[in-house]
């Protein structure tokens, strides 16, 4: 069966085109890929709703259109401020962009989110979405960190910690699901996916009645199912068009990759990592790293998949087209060689009321 959505995911199987000897991998980085990359890890997507008329900033924000970033706010510790709707305006009404503050400002922004969760201008149900969206943003940041550093055991332990909060909030009120993910992507920022992909399989594993401490060991396989891309090259990670034979096998060790840093810290529980391991194998046998296929896929190495599919259709880059949400849920759900049928069903369900 064709599979649709090959052509908009980095790290799925694609047709090799473009065969190249190994060694020709050194010429096929560009010096503006690289530029772009570094200066995109330099700054730290935000999701544009935590800006709101009548707070104040005191860090600067900056708008991300292709590769270019573009200060559009400039405050610091000294001149703070006051976002209003005719300021906001200037850059919230433009879909076609990623608003992005500097990685030194992240504190800056901690303390924001911290300030709005404490104003009380909110009914009960609005403090609930704050709360949602806080505990999402600040996952966010978690995640930036800990890909940073994946080895560092005291960010795996807040990750764990961070998707108890997470599960912990969806068992209370399962429609927080639409306030914790990030719908609007226009580029691939891989601690934002890391998140939607925690997620919506921790959002999937309440859909069908799992217990809370099997959500919980998904959730933290989910939030660290692409670890392993920090062992890969950025030069192929970020590589925009036809990956070649040699690359297309690096990025696929990023699973092997990602269970060696589990394996490596005993906080993880070891049924977690299946979500690393598993997440690209598919059960028609068409997957990687080893061509599982149907019931030698475990529960976690399915509904990461799914997750993982779907948050990818739903992402643009700048040179890709982003399907919205009914869209990606009509692909996905004809995928039934590759996903478990039963469990896409009741994916389809849980993100029923998604707006588009
Ligand atoms: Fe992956």
């Amino acid at each position: 069966m064709a599979t649709k959505y090959i052509e908009i995911n980095d790290d799925r199987p694609k047709p090799i085109i473009d065969k190249r000897p190994e060694d020709d991998y050194k010429n096929l980085d560009t010096k503006a890929i690289k530029e772009f990359s570094f200066n995109k890890s330099k700054y730290f997507q935000i999701d544009r709703n935590s800006l709101i008329p009548g707070s104040s900033v005191n860090f600067n924000i900056f708008i991300q259109k292709g590769m270019d970033f573009q200060a559009v706010i400039k405050a610091d510790k000294e001149s703070h401020v006051a976002l209003n709707e005719e300021l906001l305006n200037n850059f919230h009404s433009d879909a076609a962009c990623e608003v992005v503050i500097s990685e030194g400002d992240i504190h800056l922004y901690r303390s924001y989110l911290d300030s709005l969760l404490r104003s009380s201008k909110s009914s009960e149900k609005g403090q609930a979405h704050k709360k949602a969206f806080v505990i999402k943003e600040n996952s966010k940041m978690l995640m930036k960190d800990l890909l940073n550093d994946p080895r560092s055991g005291e960010k795996i332990k807040e990750v764990k910690n961070s998707v108890n909060t997470i599960t912990d909030s969806l068992l209370e009120n399962k429609d927080m699901i639409y306030t914790m993910l990030t719908l609007s992507k226009y580029d691939y920022y891989t601690y934002t996916h890391c998140v939607n992909v925690a997620v919506l399989s921790i959002g999937l594993a309440i859909a069908i009645g799992l217990n809370k401490e099997y959500i919980e060991n998904l959730g933290t396989g989910a939030m660290l199912h692409d670890i392993g891309k920090t062992a890969i090259s950025s030069e192929i990670l970020n590589k925009q068009g036809k990956l070649t034979e040699y690359e297309y096998k690096m990025i696929q060790e990023h699973v092997r990759e990602g269970e060696k840093i589990l394996k490596e810290n005993k906080e993880i529980p070891e049924e977690a990592h299946s979500a690393v391991l598993q997440h690209h194998e598919k059960l028609s046998g068409k997957g990687y790293p080893y061509g599982l296929k149907g019931e030698e896929i475990n529960l976690f190495g399915r509904v990461t998949g799914i997750s993982d599919c779907y948050d990818a259709l739903t992402t643009q880059r700048p040179y890709k087209h982003a399907f919205n949400p009914y869209e990606a849920l009509k692909i996905i759900s004809k995928e039934t060689e590759d996903y478990d049928a039963n469990l896409l069903t009741g994916f389809i369900k849980m993100l029923g009321k998604m707006k588009n």
